[in-house]
């Protein structure tokens, strides 16, 4: 069996990739699911998410997508062009990409400005505890992992199920709704560009991943992968759960004293 891989099949289809990959993403998807069907998009979608709660999610999430270029230059540190086709794949990928996350954390602040969180919370706020656990992972597998775990956790799964909730709540009428009128499209704009309609960073995050690992990876690798992507969805999963119970720091001190 040829163990170089190269994709012959549609990008977008999980079939398309080799036996392992497949394994793990059907193995990772109980963990994926609990980010995309987290109660947080349900309030959003609903139109009935309290000031708290978005505080928190603003101000929670917000170090993962002002850091998210910075773990994709890490994973750039490690490639080197000419030394395999996967290598080079990586390293024209993350070059293209980093530019276009350039703007994203100024959308980012837009759409909590417009959610009722003043863009100073949101850089000068205190993230709610617990929150800060994906960012810690992603720093943590892009800058001392592979650059295949590096990638697959951050531009396949973190990305990857981002555009997921980020659909749901972007098609929502009511959530739109709920966004006063002025300034309801730069509001909107971080969502809509993560949306995931024809969003292909995840699947070619997943195709350089499999042209690096090949069709027969050693399986203790192919575990560690599995690892690594699970414990993306779960370390937002986390971090969405935090967002719920903890209140910010300033209203825990005023009902303290
Ligand atoms: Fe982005």
């Amino acid at each position: 069996m040829k163990t170089d891989f190269e994709r012959t099949g549609p990008m977008n289809e999980v079939s398309s990739y080799p036996q392992w990959a497949q394994d793990i993403i059907a193995e990772c998807e109980p963990a994926r699911r609990r980010v995309r069907d987290h109660v947080m998009w349900d309030m959003m979608i609903e139109g009935r998410i309290d000031r708290t709660t978005m505080r928190n999610f603003m101000v929670g999430t917000w170090s993962l997508i002002e850091r998210f270029p910075s773990f994709m230059a890490l994973n750039l540190l490690k490639t080197q062009y000419g030394r395999s086709r996967g290598d080079d794949m990586a390293r024209r990928w993350l070059v293209r990409n980093i530019r276009v996350e350039q703007n994203h954390a100024e959308y980012w602040l837009d759409w909590a400005d417009g959610a009722g969180v003043p863009r100073v919370e949101v850089l000068k706020g205190r993230a709610p505890s617990g929150t800060q656990t994906a960012t810690e992972w992603c720093h943590e597998v892009s800058g001392r992992d592979s650059l295949a775990a590096g990638m697959l956790a951050t531009n396949y799964a973190i990305e990857g199920v981002t555009g997921e909730w980020a659909q749901k709540v972007y098609d929502s009428v009511a959530y739109a709704d709920s966004l006063p009128l002025a300034g309801r499209k730069p509001t909107l704009r971080w969502l809509q560009l993560h949306a995931a309609y024809d969003d292909t960073h995840p699947w070619e995050a997943l195709e350089i991943a499999c042209t690096l690992m090949g069709n027969q990876p050693a399986p203790e690798d192919v575990e560690h992968l599995r690892e690594c992507i699970e414990r993306s969805y779960l370390s937002l999963h986390y971090g969405l759960e935090r967002c719920l119970v903890q209140q910010p720091m300033e209203e825990v001190e005023e009902q303290a004293a």
